[in-house]
This record gives structure tokens, C-alpha cells and sequence, in this order.
């Protein structure tokens, strides 16, 4: 197999794309090194290019065929909610044209594989505790927007030129493979913890009146190295099976609230910390977690890892 990774700079890219190099697959990484860092990828190829970029068709072929490349992972993507809402012209151009231009090569090349990254911020504000992927998704954000395209865009390749797609809907992504590999951003909560108490700040809790056991939000946390174990089982069963399309829910099938997250960091870290207790953040559901139960039966996957794993490797790696 030779597999080319869209984003395998960046940090959850970087851990399959070291699955695959432990698998003695040959990977060649496309990445601009916006937020990817090249230390991350060891000896693999890099093809620093921006895939939205109108050249971007043409390298992607060429590369393709001078690596002779046989799938593709996709994670290049820009990821922030908050930015997404901001700028929404750029997300699209970014996760919509990058994607466009990815398939085009991919059909000019004759590869017919794709492992795509997506995420469960496509389902928007399910009013239902464990989210199955036949439910109806309404993204309430211009990324969750580009990542439900992204899906469509697989499909309508399916069928127009037999392209084989897997998506893979994300849940709450944290923790770490190994220390250079660590998310290296803040800006979702388990890093925004660390970095409020390496400060000695209290981290703030968005919302404590959910109708939730503890009244605050419950989402489903994945450990990076499960989710990287996903994407080489996705891979495996597109080799495998002649399906077109098919989307799976990534995360554990269990759900731990906020509070429950900050007393795993407190005994991780041996560090004592209030809470700073905030009203609700707009947009957050109260309780979001994966229903497993077809990743599990079709893919062979489940999560190994818990939260007490997620928090110690990743404080682990960033300390
Ligand atoms: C987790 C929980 C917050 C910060 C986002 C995207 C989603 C997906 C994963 C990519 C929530 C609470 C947070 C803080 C807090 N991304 N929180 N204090 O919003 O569940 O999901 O990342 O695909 O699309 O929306 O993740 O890490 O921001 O928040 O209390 O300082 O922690 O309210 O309940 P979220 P998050």
C-alpha cells in the first residue's frame, strides 16, 4: 500500500501517518505547514503545497503517480468552530476547494480510496444522548457545514466514478501517541486546562445547570491513538470490501462530563484546582456521544483507551 496523507503534519494526521510507517506502508505527506510541524512525520515525503491552491490539481497528480500512490487519508482542513463563524468564506474555500481539487487528482490518477476526516460537529444539536449516524444532521456552524459537504462531495464521487470513501465522524480528540506528536494548539479543553494551570489560573467551566448528572456538559473523549487505529481499519476494510461509501462514528460510546474531566486532571497532575464557573456557552449541546455500534460491527474497531488514558498521555507529552 502506498498512502497519501492530506494534513499528516498535524496531530492527529501525524499519528496515523506514524501507524502506517510502524506498518512498513509507504506514506507521502501533502501539508502547507499552516499548523502541521515537519518533525512530526520522521522520514516520510513532504509535498508542501496548499491543497486549495489552483496548482494544487496538478502536484497532487504528479505526486500520485510518482509515489504511486494506491489511498488517501484527508486531513487537511481548517478546524475551528469560533474561526468558522468568523471567517465562513475561507472555511469553504479551504476545507470545500481543498477537497474538490483532491478528488479531481485522485479520479485523473485512478485512486479510488479515501479515508475522510469528518466530525460529529455535522450532527449540530441532536436532542438524543448517543448519536447514531443515520440521524438527520443539521450542522449549527460553517465548519460543521463544510465537513457535511465534504461527505456529500465523497458520495457523489462514489457514484459518478466508483470512488470507495470512508468518513469518519469525529467525537472530542485528545491525548497523545508520544510527546512530539502532542496537540501543540489550546483550544479545546483538555489543553485549555493544562494551560490554565500551568499559569495557576482556574479553568473555566462553560455551564453547570445541563440536565446532566453533575450539570455539566457530557461529550465523548477519544484518545488520538484509538482514532489513528480507526483510520488504518478504515483503510483495511476499502481494501477489503467493494462498498461505495459509508460513514462512522469515531469516539467510545461513553460520555464524561466537564467536571469529570477536571477531576481526571487533578489526579493526573496531583495539582489542586477550583473550577471557574461560567454561564453556558452558545452552541454547546448538553450531551453528546457516540453510538459505536457500527464502526464495531463493520470495522472491527472500538476504542481502547479511557479518559484516565487521554490525560496521561497527554499531560505526559506536554509537560
Ligand atoms: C468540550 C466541553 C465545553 C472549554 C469541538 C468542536 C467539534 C469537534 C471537537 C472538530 C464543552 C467545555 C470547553 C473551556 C469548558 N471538533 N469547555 N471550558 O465544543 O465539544 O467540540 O471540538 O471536529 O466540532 O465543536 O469541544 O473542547 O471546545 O469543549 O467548560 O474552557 O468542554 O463547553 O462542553 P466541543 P471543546
Amino acid at each position: 500500500m502506498s498512502v497519501l496523507v492530506t494534513g499528516g503534519a498535524g496531530y492527529i494526521g501525524s499519528h496515523v501517518v506514524r501507524l502506517l510507517q510502524n506498518r512498513g506502508e509507504k506514506v507521502v505527506v501533502v501539508d502547507n505547514l499552516s499548523n502541521g510541524v515537519q518533525q512530526r512525520i520522521g522520514d516520510a515525503a513532504l509535498v508542501q503545497i496548499d491543497l486549495a491552491s489552483e496548482s494544487a490539481t496538478k502536484t497532487l497528480v504528479e505526486t500520485m503517480l510518482e509515489h504511486k500512490v494506491t489511498a488517501v487519508i484527508h486531513f487537511a482542513a481548517l478546524k475551528q468552530v469560533g474561526e468558522s463563524v468568523a471567517r465562513p468564506e475561507w472555511y469553504f474555500q479551504q476545507n470545500i476547494g481543498g477537497l474538490a481539487n483532491l478528488l479531481t487528482a485522485m479520479h485523473e490518477s485512478n485512486v479510488d480510496r479515501l479515508v475522510f476526516s469528518s466530525s460529529a460537529a455535522t450532527y449540530g444539536m441532536p436532542d438524543v444522548p448517543s448519536v447514531s449516524e443515520d440521524i438527520v444532521c443539521e450542522p449549527i456552524n460553517p465548519y460543521g457545514q463544510t465537513k457535511l459537504i465534504g461527505e456529500w462531495m465523497v458520495a457523489n464521487a462514489a457514484t459518478a466514478w466508483g470512488l470507495r470513501g470512508a468518513n469518519l465522524r469525529y467525537f472530542n480528540v485528545a491525548g497523545a501517541g508520544s510527546p512530539e506528536l502532542a496537540d501543540t494548539a489550546v483550544a479545546n479543553l483538555v489543553p485549555i486546562v493544562f494551560a490554565a494551570i500551568r499559569s495557576g489560573q482556574s479553568p473555566k467551566v462553560f455551564g453547570t445547570d445541563y440536565p446532566t448528572a453533575d450539570g455539566t456538559c457530557v461529550r465523548d473523549y477519544v484518545h488520538v491513538t484509538d482514532l489513528a487505529e480507526a483510520h488504518l481499519s478504515a483503510l483495511d476494510y476499502l481494501d477489503r470490501e467493494h462498498r461505495s461509501h459509508t460513514t462512522f462514528n469515531v469516539g467510545t460510546g461513553q460520555g464524561s462530563s466537564v467536571f469529570e474531566v477536571l477531576e481526571q486532571i487533578r489526579q493526573t497532575t496531583g495539582i489542586k484546582f477550583e473550577a471557574d464557573l461560567q454561564p453556558r456557552r452558545p452552541g454547546d449541546p448538553p450531551s453528546l456521544a457516540a453510538d459505536v455500534t457500527r464502526i464495531r460491527e463493520t470495522l472491527g474497531w472500538s476504542a481502547s483507551r479511557n479518559l484516565k488514558d487521554i490525560i496521561e498521555s497527554a499531560w505526559a507529552a506536554t509537560s
